[in-house]
C-alpha cells in the first residue's frame, strides 16, 4: 500500500505536461472567458432584427455589447416627451438571452440630438435653465428604464477637442463645463450599480487631448463624483502609426482608480484591401488587445462593428473602409486570427 501511495504522491507533484495548459480558444467567447475579460461588439439594430447569419455570429462571438446608435438622444427621444423605446429594448434583451453585458452608448453628446432639442436651443424658445432640467429628466429617465441591465454607461462622450480645450457644445455654451460633473451624478443617482465613463477617441496618443481628460477625470474624483471608468475609442487607421504608448495612458487613468475599456475599436485602410494591409491590420488588433491585458483594470475590449458589412467608416472616410475583423460575408480575416492568438493574462 505505501509504495503505491509514495507513487501516487510523485505523479501529483509532477509539473503538468505543456500540452495540460488551456487549449488555443475557438472563439472570441472562450478567448474572452480564458483571459477574463469581456469582448464586445457595437450592434447595429436592423442587421440584428433582419440578418440571421449577422445575430447568430453577434451571439455566438461576443460576451459584451454596445448600441451603435439605439440608444443615442435622437433615437430615444425623436420627439419632446415621446420616447421611443422599442430598438434599446430589443438590444437590451436580445443581451439578456444570450450571457451579453451591455455598454449603454450615450447619455450625453454633442452629436446625433434630436431636432426638437438642438432647434429649441438655437431659436431660444429653450432656456438655459429649462436646458438643464431637460438633460437631467433624459439621463434620468434612460439610465432607470435599464437600471440593473446597463453593466457601463458612456456618460459623457467627446467632451474635449483635440486642441485640448472643453468641447464647444449646445452644453458648455449653456450650462457651462459644471455639466459634466451633473450628468455623473444624476446617472448615479438613478443607477448606482452601473460603472459611469468618460468616453472619448485619439486620447491614446494626442497629448493636449489625455491631459485635459486626465486633469477632468483627476478633479472630478476629487470633488467626490460617481466617475469609475475611461472609455479609449481606439478609432485606429493603418496609415497612422499603431499608438505605442497607450498602454502607458491606460496605466495613468487606472492610476487615478478608473475602470478602463476599449470601447470602440476598428482599425480602418485605405482601399483597396490587399494581403499586406490585412497583415498589418491584425498587427494592430493584437497589439491593442495585448495592451489592454497589460493593464490590470482594463476589463472590455469592444469593437465598433464586427463584419465590414456594415461599418461607420466607408460613410465616413472617402475611399477607406475594410475596417473590422470579419468580412461582408462574415469570414474571418487574419485580425481575428491574431485576436485568437493573444495570450496574455
Ligand atoms: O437614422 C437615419 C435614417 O433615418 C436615414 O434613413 C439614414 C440615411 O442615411 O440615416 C440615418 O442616420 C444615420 C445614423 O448613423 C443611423 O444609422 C446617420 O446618417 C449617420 O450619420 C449615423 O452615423 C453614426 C455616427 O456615429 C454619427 O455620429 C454611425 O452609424 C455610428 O457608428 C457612429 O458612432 C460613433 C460613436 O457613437 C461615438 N464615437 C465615434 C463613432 C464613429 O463615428
Amino acid at each position: 500500500m505505501k509504495p503505491l501511495i509514495i507513487a501516487l504522491a510523485l505523479v501529483l507533484a509532477l509539473p503538468a505536461p505543456a500540452s495540460a495548459g488551456p487549449r488555443p480558444p475557438r472563439d472570441l467567447r472562450e478567448l474572452a472567458h480564458q483571459q477574463g475579460i469581456k469582448i464586445g461588439s457595437a450592434v447595429n439594430i436592423a442587421a440584428l432584427r433582419d440578418e440571421a447569419d449577422y445575430r447568430k455570429m453577434l451571439n455566438h462571438q461576443f460576451t459584451h455589447v454596445t448600441a451603435e446608435n439605439a440608444m443615442k438622444w435622437e433615437s430615444v427621444e425623436p420627439e419632446r416627451g415621446r420616447y421611443t423605446w422599442a430598438d434599446a429594448d430589443a438590444l437590451v434583451h436580445n443581451a439578456h438571452r444570450n450571457r451579453q453585458r451591455v455598454r449603454g452608448h450615450t447619455l450625453v453628446w454633442h452629436n446625433q440630438l434630436p431636432a426638437w432639442l438642438t432647434e429649441g436651443v438655437a431659436d431660444g424658445s429653450i432656456t438655459p435653465r429649462e436646458l438643464k432640467g431637460i438633460l437631467r429628466d433624459h439621463i434620468t429617465t434612460q439610465v432607470r428604464r435599464y437600471k440593473g441591465k446597463i453593466r457601463a454607461w458612456d456618460v459623457v462622450n467627446e467632451v474635449v477637442e483635440e486642441d485640448g480645450s472643453l468641447r464647444q457644445s449646445i452644453w458648455l455654451t449653456h450650462l457651462g463645463p459644471g455639466y459634466i460633473a451633473d450628468a455623473f451624478r444624476w446617472a448615479h443617482r438613478a443607477d448606482p450599480h452601473a460603472k459611469l465613463y468618460i468616453n472619448d477617441y485619439n486620447i491614446e496618443w494626442n497629448a493636449p487631448k489625455i491631459e485635459t481628460t486626465f486633469s477632468l477625470v483627476k478633479d472630478l474624483k476629487a470633488q467626490g463624483v460617481p466617475i469609475h471608468g475611461v472609455g479609449f475609442q481606439g478609432h485606429l487607421g493603418i496609415q497612422y502609426d499603431y499608438p505605442a504608448d497607450w498602454a502607458n495612458v491606460m496605466r495613468r487613468f487606472a492610476g487615478l482608480g478608473m475602470e478602463i475599456a476599449i470601447t470602440e475599436l476598428d482599425v480602418r485602410m485605405v482601399l483597396p484591401v490587399t494581403p499586406e494591409k490585412l497583415a498589418t491590420q491584425a498587427g494592430y488588433y493584437r497589439r491593442a488587445l495585448t495592451d489592454c491585458l497589460s493593464v490590470k483594470a482594463c476589463k472590455e475590449f469592444t469593437v465598433w462593428g464586427f463584419t465590414d458589412r456594415h461599418s461607420w467608416v466607408p460613410g465616413w472616410f472617402d475611399g477607406e473602409g475594410a475596417a473590422c475583423l470579419l468580412d461582408e460575408n462574415l469570414a474571418p480575416k487574419p485580425a481575428y486570427r491574431a485576436l485568437l492568438g493573444v495570450r496574455a493574462r
